[in-house]
C-alpha cells in the first residue's frame, strides 16, 4: 500500500478515537464506547486505504437487449444478454484506474445496472428512483467511479431482478490489484441455473407462490458461464486463480473439487487474512469466492467439480481436464494475507440494530416477505424512513434474527461484514462478506465499520424475496469527525 494511503488511515483512525473519546466517556459507564473504539482501532488500514485516481480511464459499452443464444444446454434460448452474451462480458479495470461504462437499454422494460459488493459513490449505486432514474427503454446511463478494493465483482440490473437476471442479465467485473500475483491463469465461473418449460425456453411466470413460500427460483438446468459442459484445461504444475460466482435467483451451491485441494483466497472481493481449504462453502446467491488452485497431479487426469448443496442431488458443474506438463513452476507466497480485525470482544459492544426477517400474506404476490414486519414495494424506497442511521467510521452490531424456515442471503449495498455469530455462538471467519447466508430460525450478528455516506440498501439475495418486499435501505451519514 503507498504511504499516502497509510498516512490517511492513520490519521482517520486517529480522529475517530478522539472524536469518540470526548463523545462517549462521560456518558458511558459500562464501557462498551471503550470497546467499540477499540474494535476500530483493530480494523487499521483492512477498509480505510484511499485509492488515489491515476487518470487513466478504461471505457466499456454495455447494452442490453434481447437475443438468441446457445446457453444452458439449448441451441437457441431467447434471453436478455448485455452485448449479445450470457454471462455479459467481463469487464476489467486496475486498482487507480477510473472506470466509465455507458448503458444502453433496448429491454422492453426500465433497468439500472448494480455493481454488487464495489464501494461505488451512491449515486453510481444502481438503485431505481434512490440513487438514480431508472433507464428507460432506449435510453442510456454511463456509470463512472473509482473502484477502492481490489476484488472479484459483479454487475446485474436493479429493476424486476428476478426477471432480468434470470433471463440473463449479468457479468462479473474484475478489478485488478496494481500489481497482480503471477498466477498462470485467471479463469472465472459464474454458477447459475435456468428454470426452463416444457417447450425448452424460460419459464416466463416469475415471482410465484411456490417460489416466493420457497428459497426462490431454483431452476431444471445448472450452468456455469451458461454452459452445461464446461471444461478447464490446464497443464499439471499450473497455478490458477478461479473465480466462482454464483449468479442464481435463489439456488445456494456447495462446490467441491473432488481429488484437488484449492484455497480460499478471497470472499466477495476482498483477501483473506490466511488461506483457507474449501471445505463445503455455502456459495449463495451474490457470494464469490476466489481459489487459489495449484494442480499437483499427472500429467493426464480429470476432475469433476461438483455442486453437493444437497447430499442427495449433487450437481454437475463442471470439469478439470489436466494434459501436459507445465516446465516452469510459479512459486510466490498467497495473496491471502490481508487484514482483518478478529473483533473478539464484540460481545460488549451493544447491538446497535435487530433485524426480524418474516412473511406474511397480502402485497401484489399474495405473500410479502419484510424486515421488521415492513415490506417494501419494489421501487418505492423513497418513499419509506431508512431502517436504521449509521455513522461513518463507526462500529456497529446488527443482529438479524430469521423467524421463518427458508433461507435468506442478506446483502448489505456499499461496505464490507463481518460474521460474528450465529445463533450465539461466535464464529470466526477470517473474511469480510457482502452477503451472508441466515438458515432457517437462525440468528447472526455482525460486525461493520461503514466508510461511505450515503442511502444504501439491504436486501435478501433471493431475488424472489427481494421482489416481494424483502428490501430496505439504511442511511450512513458522515462521521461527526471529518
Ligand atoms: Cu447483487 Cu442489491 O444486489
Ligand atoms: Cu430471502
Amino acid at each position: 500500500m503507498p504511504s499516502y494511503a497509510k498516512f490517511d488511515a492513520m490519521r482517520m483512525i486517529r480522529t475517530l478515537l478522539l472524536s469518540s473519546l470526548l463523545a462517549g466517556c462521560r456518558s458511558d459507564p459500562v464501557g462498551t464506547k471503550a470497546i467499540e473504539q477499540q474494535l476500530v482501532a483493530e480494523l487499521g488500514d483492512a477498509l480505510v486505504q484511499e485509492v488515489k485516481p491515476n487518470g487513466r480511464v478504461r471505457e466499456y459499452e454495455l447494452v442490453a437487449a434481447p437475443a438468441e443464444l446457445g446457453v444452458a444446454g439449448e441451441a437457441k434460448l431467447s434471453v436478455w444478454a448485455y452485448n449479445g452474451s450470457v454471462p455479459g462480458p467481463t469487464l476489467r479495470v486496475r486498482l487507480g484506474e477510473t472506470l466509465r461504462v455507458k448503458v444502453t437499454n433496448r429491454l422492453p422494460q426500465e433497468t439500472t445496472v448494480h455493481w454488487h459488493g464495489v464501494r461505488v459513490p451512491n449515486a453510481m449505486d444502481g438503485v431505481p428512483n434512490l440513487t438514480q432514474p431508472p433507464i428507460a427503454p432506449g435510453a442510456t446511463f454511463t456509470y463512472e467511479y473509482t473502484p477502492k478494493d481490489a476484488g472479484t465483482y459483479w454487475y446485474h440490473p436493479h429493476i424486476r431482478s428476478s426477471e432480468q437476471v434470470e433471463r440473463g442479465l449479468y457479468g462479473v467485473l474484475i478489478v485488478e490489484d496494481e500489481a497482480p500475483p503471477p498466477y498462470d491463469r485467471d479463469v472465472t465461473w459464474i454458477l447459475d441455473d435456468w428454470r426452463l418449460g416444457a417447450d425448452r425456453q424460460i419459464d416466463p411466470r416469475f415471482n410465484t407462490r411456490g417460489d416466493l413460500m420457497h428459497d426462490g427460483r431454483w431452476g431444471n438446468v445448472v450452468t456455469v458461464n451458461g454452459r452445461t459442459d464446461e471444461v478447464l484445461e490446464v497443464r499439471a504444475g499450473e497455478r490458477v486463480r478461479l473465480r466462482l460466482l454464483n449468479s442464481a435467483n435463489g439456488r445456494v451451491f456447495v462446490p467441491m473439487f473432488d481429488g484437488l485441494a484449492p484455497k480460499i483466497i478471497a470472499v466477495d472481493g476482498k483477501y483473506l487474512s490466511r488461506a483457507i481449504d474449501l471445505d463445503r462453502f455455502e456459495l449463495a446467491p451474490g457470494n464469490r469466492v476466489d481459489l487459489d488452485l495449484q494442480v499437483d497431479v499427472a500429467a493426464s487426469a480429470r476432475f469433476e467439480v461438483v455442486d453437493r448443496f444437497s447430499a442427495r442431488r449433487p450437481n454437475r458443474l463442471a470439469s478439470i481436464e489436466i494434459d501436459g506438463v507445465l516446465d516452469s513452476r510459479q512459486s510466490f507466497p498467497s495473496p491471502a494475507n490481508a487484514r482483518v480485525p478478529a473483533w473478539r470482544g464484540y460481545e460488549r459492544a451493544k447491538i446497535d440494530q435487530e433485524i426480524n426477517l418474516d412473511a406474511a400474506s397480502g402485497g401484489p404476490f399474495g405473500l410479502e416477505w419484510r424486515f421488521n414486519g415492513v415490506a417494501h414495494a419494489a421501487h418505492d424506497h423513497h418513499q419509506h424512513a431508512p431502517l436504521m442511521v449509521m455513522e461513518e467510521g463507526v462500529f456497529h452490531r446488527l443482529r438479524f434474527i430469521n423467524k421463518s424456515f427458508r433461507l435468506h442471503p442478506i446483502h448489505l449495498h456499499g461496505m464490507f461484514f463481518r460474521l460474528l455469530a450465529r445463533n450465539g455462538a461466535s464464529v470466526d471467519e477470517p473474511f469480510f462478506r457482502d452477503t451472508v447466508l441466515i438458515h432457517a430460525e437462525e440468528s447472526i450478528d455482525i460486525g461493520v465499520v461503514p466508510l461511505d455516506p450515503g442511502r444504501w440498501m439491504m436486501h435478501c439475495h433471493v431475488l424472489e424475496h427481494a421482489e416481494a418486499g424483502m428490501m430496505t435501505t439504511f442511511e450512513v451519514k458522515p462521521s461527526a469527525g471529518f
